[in-house]
């Protein structure tokens, strides 16, 4: 029995499930899922098993909101024994192919996390013994199948496999990212993450660099601002709360003290938008719509607050007006919504238009 397995913050599994099995549906690819609370794992399983190649080509990850990683298994949880773990998997294995990469992964939890050293120690032996078998290439490129390996204990693994221009570069779809000793707040991390996750590196010297104007909506105490004025930009941080001394005194932040919903840019010079203000989420994908629809700034990159159930549908929606409001004004757009690592009860959103000015009076 084949199924897809997706990984997902644990609390998450009902809206990561509900995601897969719609948009499997989308490409005529039906199953059921395996749920389990908490486990930050997600099984869907195909009723027909050679559907599921298909699906790892056709969906982009990058389109799933709530899956940060997946794969196609391979085989079911095989019982690993005490000793010889490494002969019984690439006996499980087989020689039939060659993997780019091996990702040695657990579930995001404490039970989890506690096998990281597990996990590291046998990794070791794992690739020596696979690279002699030719089931896994001796140099990694990231373009060939990935090999996973979800060990949920010492003694259990599933084995699966992706595509490598189809999944996320890090273990578990995680980025570890050091939080940086100036930034005034841990929410600095997630503009940090959404930078890396949605702009290619390739672009960040014309999308991310010195020089472009940015305005912080919900600003305070500053942990986004922070990453804007680290990239060289100069920003207009909107909150009525206080913003940290040492981002003031780097001149090149400007505090507003007034209401984000209200404030409208004098010039049309500013490049990014972010916004973390919490309030409803409808509000705040209405005003970045119009944000971009008016010209008052070229890319916004926002928080969507989630409700405590229905998430899914609720993030669908939301996105659905954002869609709605452009294709009123008949332009072309980008939208990506993602629930990132270092998100909690929020999505992140990156949006911009794609045709040119005119822009529009709203
Ligand atoms: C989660 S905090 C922002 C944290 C900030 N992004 C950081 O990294 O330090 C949300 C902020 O939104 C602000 N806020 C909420 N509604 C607002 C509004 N209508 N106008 C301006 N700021 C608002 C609050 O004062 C609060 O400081």
């Amino acid at each position: 029995m084949a199924a897809i397995v997706l990984y997902c913050r644990p609390g998450f599994e009902k809206d990561c499930g509900a995601e897969i099995q719609e948009k499997a549906a989308w490409n005529q690819v039906y199953g059921y899922l395996q749920l389990s609370k908490n486990s930050g794992i997600v099984f869907f399983h195909l009723n027909n098993p050679d559907e599921g190649e298909v699906l790892l080509a056709k969906i982009p990850l990058k389109r799933l909101i709530f899956a940060r990683q997946w794969f196609l298994t391979l085989t079911d949880k095989i019982e690993l024994p005490e000793y010889n773990r490494v002969e019984a998997i690439t006996e499980a294995l087989g020689q039939e192919w060659q993997y780019s990469d091996l990702r040695m992964e657990t579930p995001d939890t404490n039970d989890g996390k506690s096998l990281s050293k597990f996990c590291r120690k046998l990794a070791v032996p794992l690739r020596q013994a696979l690279r002699q078998k030719k089931i896994l290439s001796a140099k990694g490129d990231n373009d060939g199948a990935i090999l996973h390996a979800l060990f949920f204990s010492g003694s259990e693994v599933i084995l699966g496999y992706s595509l490598g221009t189809n999944s996320s570069e890090h273990v578990m779809g995680i980025p570890r990212l050091k939080f940086p000793s100036q930034a005034p707040s841990r929410s600095t991390l997630k503009l940090d993450e959404a930078f890396l996750y949605f702009i290619p590196r390739d672009e960040w010297d014309t999308r991310l660099t010195s020089g472009l104007h940015a305005v912080d909506l919900g600003a305070s105490p500053g942990g986004w601002t922070y990453q804007l004025v680290r990239r060289g930009m100069m920003v207009t941080s909107i909150d009525n709360g206080p913003m940290a001394e040492s981002l003031m005194d780097t001149g090149q932040v400007k505090h507003k003290m007034v209401d984000g919903f209200k404030y409208v840019p004098a010039k049309k010079n500013v490049y990014w938008l972010v916004c973390d203000m919490i309030e409803k989420p409808q509000r705040v994908a209405k005003l970045m719509a119009t944000w971009l629809l008016r010209g008052d700034c070229k890319e916004a990159m926002f928080n969507l607050k989630l409700p405590m159930k229905g998430r899914y549908q609720q993030v669908q929606e939301d996105l659905q007006m954002i869609k709605d409001m452009f294709a009123e004004y008949d332009v072309k757009y980008e939208l990506y919504a993602k629930h990132l690592y270092y998100d909690r009860e929020e999505v992140t959103v990156h949006a911009r238009l794609l045709t040119p000015a005119p822009y529009f009076e709203l």
